[in-house]
């Protein structure tokens, strides 16, 4: 099957009330535990490349595999831009084929955000591609910031409002309590601003930084009208442990695939558990 479009995922599970998860791949085997997962749980899927993989992998490297992976997969798969930084690299995305991409301007001011996602919009509706923004700041566990700080990161709901009437972006990323990478304690999300949020604003809310939140909290959210989910460091966390375990048991083990192979089936495992919790499953 060709990529099929994020709008198309969303206007599903929004019809659905689920949310379809956005897995993020930076190598073949992460890309086919992606693939495997997906099909086992006969899930729609979104396969996606932040800016550490395309440094890593190469954008050509990314789109030929991942193509090949949606062509034989039996799942509707779409391949997504996560975290696009500026328009150029939007634009090379949407030429090499990417099917959605997110425009990042979180960092800057509203007005800015808003001009920065138009002349994306601008470009990504005359080729059929799907766009999605961020307004707030999702930032690192590892960030060193105050309490205010964090506060003033997050999704004003009025402003969410204002930011979507004036680009009608096909999803928002929003800044709720989540961050990216492993969290030191519990996260606890602010689902009374996600739920003015979604009363304001009627388009699919993304959730960043959803490793390590807990089963309930990703629930609730679900419930309060999140559609996409992205998901990495949970990845990563299985990726290596498969790994570790391989290389504890037989220290001297060098064929790549002996070692791999495992990392890919606990990468599978990982994202098959995740599809069932956000209730994609048995959706393709
Ligand atoms: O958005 C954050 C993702 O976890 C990607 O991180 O740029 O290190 O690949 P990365
Ligand atoms: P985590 O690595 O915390 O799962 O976040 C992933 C993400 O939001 C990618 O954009
Ligand atoms: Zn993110």
């Amino acid at each position: 099957m060709a990529f099929v479009t994020l709008k198309e995922l969303m206007d599903k599970a929004e019809a659905g009330k689920y949310a379809v998860g956005a897995f993020n791949c930076n190598n073949m085997e992460i890309i086919q535990a992606i693939i495997q997962a997906a099909e086992a749980e006969k899930s729609p899927v979104i396969v996606q490349a932040s800016q550490g993989a395309i440094k890593y992998a190469g954008l050509s490297y990314i789109v030929a595999m991942t193509r090949l992976a949606a062509e034989e997969a039996s799942v509707p798969v779409c391949l997504h831009l996560d975290h696009g930084t500026s328009f150029d690299q939007v634009m090379q995305c949407i030429r090499q084929g990417f099917s959605s991409v997110m425009i990042d301007g979180s960092k800057l001011e509203l007005e800015e955000n808003i001009k920065l996602t138009n002349r994306v919009l601008d470009v990504a509706r005359a080729v059929g591609v799907s766009v999605e923004a961020e307004l707030g700041k999702i930032g690192g566990t590892e960030d060193d910031i105050t309490v205010s700080e964090w506060e003033a990161s997050m999704t004003d709901p009025e402003e969410a409002k204002t930011f979507v009437e004036q680009t009608g972006v096909d999803a928002l990323a929003v800044a709720i309590g989540t961050a990216h990478g492993q969290y030191k304690g519990t996260p606890k999300l602010d689902f009374e601003r996600l739920a003015k949020i979604r009363e304001l604003v009627p388009v699919p809310i993304v959730l960043h930084g959803s490793s390590g939140v807990p089963d309930d909290a990703i629930r609730k959210a679900v419930e309060l009208g999140v559609r996409k989910i992205n998901i990495d460091t949970n990845i990563r966390e299985a990726f290596v442990k498969g790994v570790n375990e391989v290389l504890a048991k037989n220290p001297n083990e060098i064929d790549p695939r002996k070692i791999l192979g495992p990392a890919k089936e606990k990468m599978t495992e990982i994202i098959r558990e995740k599809i069932r919790l956000f209730g994609s499953g048995g959706k393709a």
